[in-house]
């Protein structure tokens, strides 16, 4: 018998107390011993509620029980989560999470933690919700260099960026709708700003190229700006706009970015609408492999950490090699970046002056009233891009995913 403790009984809690609940049997028969919720944390009470059964409010009642094997950490946010899931791990017990702050600030340090003291920590749903990436990138993906990984890893704003593609609705009113249907948040900077992609993007690249990436050092740039206008020019051009996190690895340097991409349909990442997330990978061996479903949502994330779960107790007694060390990997810098880029300048007559700056350009026609030039560069480093666009008027510019 494995006894598990879920801290937080929000969103994601109440989704892994319900599947630990309803696929007990098939859990259990997978993990190899019957899994057993001996307690949930939360501050609330749930009158009513299946939980109180077995719901408490003092963390310690959890940390002193040495028959608690495994605690499952779904608070979100940096503390408490931290420091509990950190005492877990010094006392023996595995941890799985679906905390992606604290994946990506402290994820190094709790795996030589839970490597010291012979458990687990494990956090499958930290990146594409119920998506399987982590696993996939540690345990499958191991014979390859990883080239690339393009990852739409943002519900909301792939969303918005849908809405607005298909309805042609702008920003502000597709984000309020968004937020009445519950997809955004009532403070949407986290998702609509990038930082939620930033987090996500920072653990795929730790674990990708095997050492820290802090989030603070990767280039963010939200959606705030897109505009309907800009996909007026992509139905012309038969492209499409999505928010993607960025790993890449060239001669020497890695880069690590989040910023709206134009796509094109050759990308299979073009295709994805809606809600969903996908992660495409570029192996030097394997060539591309796409993971694809739903990156949000109780189920869908509760399920990925019941696999950590299931994984953590079949491997009770060891540690699964996560080759993700506390050495800082430096990131360059979105100067050094390189990409085509779509732009928009003001202004009409400008070809000459287009061509003698940033050289071979695809122009783009638009809407007359615009009184403006769209074109499409060739690969620029954005220093290159920044010399270029120097004495233009620049109304928009979105890079381009190659
Ligand atoms: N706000 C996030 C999203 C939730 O929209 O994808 C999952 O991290």
């Amino acid at each position: 018998m494995v006894n598990v403790a879920i801290l937080g009984y929000g969103t994601v809690g109440s989704g892994v107390f319900k599947i630990l609940k309803d696929n007990n049997s098939h859990i259990s028969r997978r993990a190899g011993e019957e899994v057993r919720v001996k307690y949930v944390l939360d501050l609330r009470d749930f009158p009513g509620d299946p939980v109180e059964e077995v719901l408490v409010h003092d963390v310690n009642v959890i940390m002193e029980d040495e028959e608690v094997d495994l605690v499952v950490e779904v608070m979100g946010g940096i503390e408490p989560a931290y420091t509990f899931v950190k005492r877990a791990l010094d006392t023996g017990k595995s941890a799985c999470t679906s905390n992606k702050e604290l994946v990506a600030k402290h994820g190094a340090e709790l795996l030589e933690i839970a490597a010291a003291n012979n458990v687990n920590f494990f956090f499958e749903a930290s990146v594409g919700g119920g998506i399987p990436i982590i696993r996939p990138l540690t345990e499958c993906l191991t014979v390859d260099h990883i080239e690339e990984i393009q990852g739409i890893m943002n519900g909301t704003t792939n969303y918005i960026l849908t809405k607005m593609e298909d309805e042609g609705a702008d920003f502000d009113t597709v984000l309020k709708d968004a937020q009445d249907k519950g997809y955004a948040e009532r403070n949407p900077e986290a998702d609509v700003e990038g930082y939620d992609a930033c987090r996500k993007i920072a653990i795929l690249t730790s674990l990708a190229y095997e050492k820290q990436v802090d989030f603070e050092d990767i280039y963010t740039e939200g959606i705030t700006r897109i505009t309907t206008v800009d996909f007026d020019y992509m139905k012309k051009i038969g492209a499409s706009i999505k928010l993607l996190g960025i790993a890449r690895k060239a001669v020497g340097i890695t880069y690590s970015m989040v910023a709206p991409f134009v796509i094109y349909p050759d990308n299979p990442l073009y295709s994805v609408k809606d809600v969903f997330n996908a992660i495409l990978v570029k192996g030097d061996m394997l060539g591309d492999v796409m993971f694809y479903g739903k990156g949000a949502g109780s189920l869908p994330t509760a399920s990925a950490v019941v696999s950590d779960v299931v994984d953590a107790v079949k491997r009770k007694g060891e540690t699964a090699k996560i080759l993700w060390s506390s050495e800082k990997r430096l990131i360059g810098s979105a100067d050094a970046f390189t990409t085509p880029y779509f732009v928009r300048v003001k202004g009409t007559g400008l070809e000459d002056k287009v061509r003698e700056k940033f050289g071979k350009v695809q122009f783009i026609e638009g809407d007359s009233s615009l009184n403006e030039t769209a074109f499409i560069t060739e690969v620029l480093s954005g220093s290159e891009y920044n010399e270029a666009a120097e004495g233009f008027d620049v109304v928009s510019r979105i890079r381009v995913s190659k």
